[in-house]
């Protein structure tokens, strides 16, 4: 199977870094004109250029803003007023006992996680259908169906990402333009490396410490080690493809059988 994507434009939401950066790199390898956003104009404009270094024909740039906040958003808005492909992949996550996170924090999560997504899915959503084209792929977790009793606040946003994309695929009904949402399972990031060096040997080398790490901690995992950035963006660059056309209103898995269920 070929992906082409030449001719198409696409903004990937927090991709200066981690699972982001692997889907403009593969969106971008794939022949798409890819828009790099991040909140500082400084790191999206480096994260460019570390673009430019892994696939050196890529048409890229720079669309940096706080898409948490209406001056960022203008901002990304005003640099690309459409776009054919839209991956609402930026996310916060942390823990926190239930019973202490407050309502500012549940907010907070809401507002980053959900709120950023169907902010920019109501601006380009249209434009999409107008063409007849278009593709909007959402970034949840597992931890939208397996919800984590030490972050809840950060599942509840993921669920409530897989109602969003249900409920604009409805939307886009019969117009050519899919709307899904990718199930990530626990990926090695840098954030994650740290993360498993803080509970296992430092003195491991990575291969070993994050088989122990998955082992002890993520022992429902049937990949039994951490799922690769590329791993994540190679969905999402076929859903973003003509090749996925019959694919829209779904939830699909790239957990490593993270999600003990056979649906969906
Ligand atoms: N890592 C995992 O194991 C895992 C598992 C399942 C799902 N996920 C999901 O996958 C997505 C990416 O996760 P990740 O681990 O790759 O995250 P990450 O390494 O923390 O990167 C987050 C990205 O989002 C950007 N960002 C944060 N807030 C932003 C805002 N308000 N406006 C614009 N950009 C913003 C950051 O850019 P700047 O700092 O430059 O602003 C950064 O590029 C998230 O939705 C996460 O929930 C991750």
């Amino acid at each position: 199977m070929q992906v082409a994507l030449e001719g198409r434009t696409a903004l990937v939401t927090g991709s200066t870094q981690g699972i982001g950066a692997a889907i403009a790199e593969g969106l971008a390898a794939a022949g798409a004109r890819v828009a790099v956003n991040g909140r500082d104009a400084r790191r999206t404009e480096e994260a460019v250029e570390r673009l430019r270094g892994q696939v050196p024909d890529a048409q890229l740039l720079a669309a940096p803003g706080d898409l948490a906040t209406d001056e960022g958003s203008a901002q990304v808005l005003d640099r690309l007023p459409d776009v054919d492909i839209l991956v609402n992949n930026l996310g916060i996550f942390g823990s926190r006992p239930a019973l202490e996170i407050e309502d500012e924090e549940w907010r907070r999560y809401f507002e980053v996680n959900v709120l950023t997504a169907v902010r920019l899915i109501r601006a380009y959503l249209p434009g999409m259908i107008g063409r007849g084209w278009g593709r909007v792929v959402n970034i949840a977790s597992d931890s939208a169906v397996v919800i984590p009793a030490e972050m809840i606040h950060y599942g509840m946003t993921k669920t409530a990402l897989l109602a969003v994309t249900r409920g604009f695929a409805k939307e886009a009904a019969g117009s050519g333009v899919t709307v899904n949402s990718v199930i990530a399972g626990p990926t090695h990031t840098a954030g994650v490396e740290e993360f498993v060096y803080e509970l296992v040997d430092k003195d491991l080398p990575w291969e070993e410490a994050q088989r122990v790490f998955m082992r002890q901690y993520r022992p429902q995992s049937l990949l039994q080690r951490l799922i690769e950035p590329e791993e994540i963006a190679n969905m999402v660059v076929y859903l973003s493809s003509p090749l996925a056309s019959a694919t829209t209103g779904g939830a699909l898995r790239v957990d490593g059988g993270y999600v003990d269920s056979i649906l969906p």
